[in-house]
């Protein structure tokens, strides 16, 4: 955020912007919460955002516009095609990566659907450091198989590694070898590894990655979505890029990488979707799936406005006072937690913290679902919404099995620009309450589960009778508060 010291008061992330307009929020009472999370069927996505204190779902599509992106939907340019907002676009695309090619799509799935419909033909594979939901479910719809190569340090939860999504190499070179290159849809490299806590990949790691790529004739392909989160780590992390500027990085990139797509969701602080590439050959091999499922090819599904406030977001994400203020403030809470013994994903990544759920809730076994049990515990304590990222957001195998996921987390994302450290620190206090009571959290049960992605709109309860005791103990420690 800001390089300044403090004299006599802790040393806390310092904000380089100021709040101009505000939404009132409501901080409901313990009983009220119980029963809202009851009858969202105990998902905090079925959760009515009025009876939510802090919206800490996800960082996408909620991070706070600055003065200049919202001055700038002023001008967008309302023409279903050739529009001169398209052209800002391309123009900020150009600057932030340096490529000429883009096409435009509604989100970053979207993006995915378009690279997997002209790329992932039954029986191919698709190498990746680590599947995010979206991108695997449209790489095994058309019959490919995702194949995860994370380096073995990305899986342990605490460690002290700045680069835990890094991609294996060796495992890299060996799995094209034994599938042959011309079976390899392409290799993905997610930047800021959302399943395992938002870990940033390194400079080094994604380079050698594009060069094995190159070796094999085998397409790479860089998921930027959570980029400005790894380019803050990879400046403050790496040796090699302490003396690059953030455009030097991104550029580097973009000339090594043959595709370059991400959710301008996250990347950009505004919506929509881009996918880029130095080479036509690719942009050309996508362009006609374009309009067929998003719009025409000057706004890919995404609105004018929205396209403006993009393309300012972009260069914004270039401004490392601005980029930092996510993960900063993410450390500020994973270390509060930390000291407090609350087992945290460590090191703090980009997107959100983490609490390894395996270890907050030992008790609860992986199919009555600890991570999601925790959620729900955590918006009866606080009014606070995360979002289970373990074995209930994994899908079963096809023959009905549980699929258990990795590491059984809670994430609690950090929207850019959004909160208070105050708001922070009262998050913070009732995640250390609940750990006191964790004991009281048990288990979930499927009410109605649906067959795909059924963390969206799965409806569990709880197994027993655990939540009442949860908000019985908290009306006992916290009195009359809310
Ligand atoms: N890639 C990554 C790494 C993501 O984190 C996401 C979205 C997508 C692709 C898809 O982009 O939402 O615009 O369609 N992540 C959100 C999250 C949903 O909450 O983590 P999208």
């Amino acid at each position: 955020m800001s390089n300044v010291k403090f004299y006599r008061e802790e040393q806390i992330p310092l904000e380089m912007h100021k709040v101009r307009v505000v939404q009132k929020l409501t901080l409901l009472p313990v009983e009220e919460r119980l029963k809202r999370i009851q009858e969202a069927g105990n998902n905090t996505f079925l959760l009515q955002n009025k009876d939510v204190y802090m919206d800490m779902l996800t960082d996408s599509g909620v991070n706070a516009m600055s003065d200049a992106q919202v001055a700038s939907m002023g001008i967008a340019d309302d023409s279903y095609a050739g529009s001169e907002t398209f052209n800002r676009v391309k123009d900020a695309i150009f600057e932030v990566f340096g490529t000429r090619n883009v096409l435009p799509a509604h989100q970053g799935r979207a993006a995915e659907n378009i690279l997997a419909e002209a790329y992932v033909k039954p029986g191919m594979v698709a190498l990746m450091n680590f599947h995010f939901t979206t991108t695997k479910a449209h790489i095994t719809r058309l019959g490919g198989e995702v194949i995860e190569l994370i380096n073995k340090k990305g899986l342990i939860p605490q460690s002290d590694d700045p680069f835990k999504g890094d991609i294996d190499l060796d495992a890299l070179r060996a799995t094209i070898e034994e599938y042959g290159p011309e079976k390899v849809a392409f290799v993905r490299v997610e930047a800021g590894t959302n399943l395992i806590g938002g870990q940033p990949v390194s400079l080094e790691n994604m380079l050698a990655v594009a060069d094995i790529c190159h070796q094999y004739g085998v397409k790479s392909v860089l998921d930027a979505s959570l980029l400005q989160d790894n380019v803050y780590f990879m400046k403050t992390r790496e040796a090699q890029c302490k003396f690059m500027t953030t455009k030097q990085i991104y550029h580097l990139l973009a000339d090594k990488m043959d595709i370059i797509y991400f959710s301008g969701r996250k990347l950009g602080f505004a919506r929509g979707g881009i996918i880029t590439s130095h080479n036509p050959k690719y942009t050309n091999e996508m362009m006609e799936f374009i309009p067929l499922y998003e719009g025409f090819l000057t706004y890919g599904g995404m609105e004018v406005r929205s396209m403006e406030a993009m393309a300012v977001g972009l260069l914004e994400s270039l401004d490392m006072e601005y980029i930092s203020q996510g993960p900063e403030f993410i450390n500020y809470l994973v270390n509060e937690l930390d000291k407090y013994g609350v087992p945290m994903i460590k090191p703090a990544g980009g997107l959100g913290a983490h609490i390894n759920c395996s270890e907050f809730v030992p008790h609860i076994p992986h199919e009555k679902y600890p991570a999601a049990a925790v959620a729900t515990a955590l918006y009866i304590a606080s009014g606070v919404r995360g979002m289970e990222r373990g074995s209930l957001s994994e899908q079963r195998e096809p023959d009905g099995t549980e699929r258990y996921a990795e590491l059984e987390l809670m994430r609690l994302a950090m929207p850019r620009r959004v909160f208070t450290l105050s708001q922070v620190k009262y998050c913070a206090d009732r995640i250390k309450w609940l750990y006191d009571n964790r004991e009281l959290i048990g288990g979930l049960q499927w009410v109605e589960e649906p067959k795909v992605l059924r963390f969206f709109f799965g409806r569990l309860e709880e197994v027993g009778y655990w939540q009442e005791e949860l908000a019985k103990k908290f009306r006992e420690d916290f009195g009359e508060s809310l």
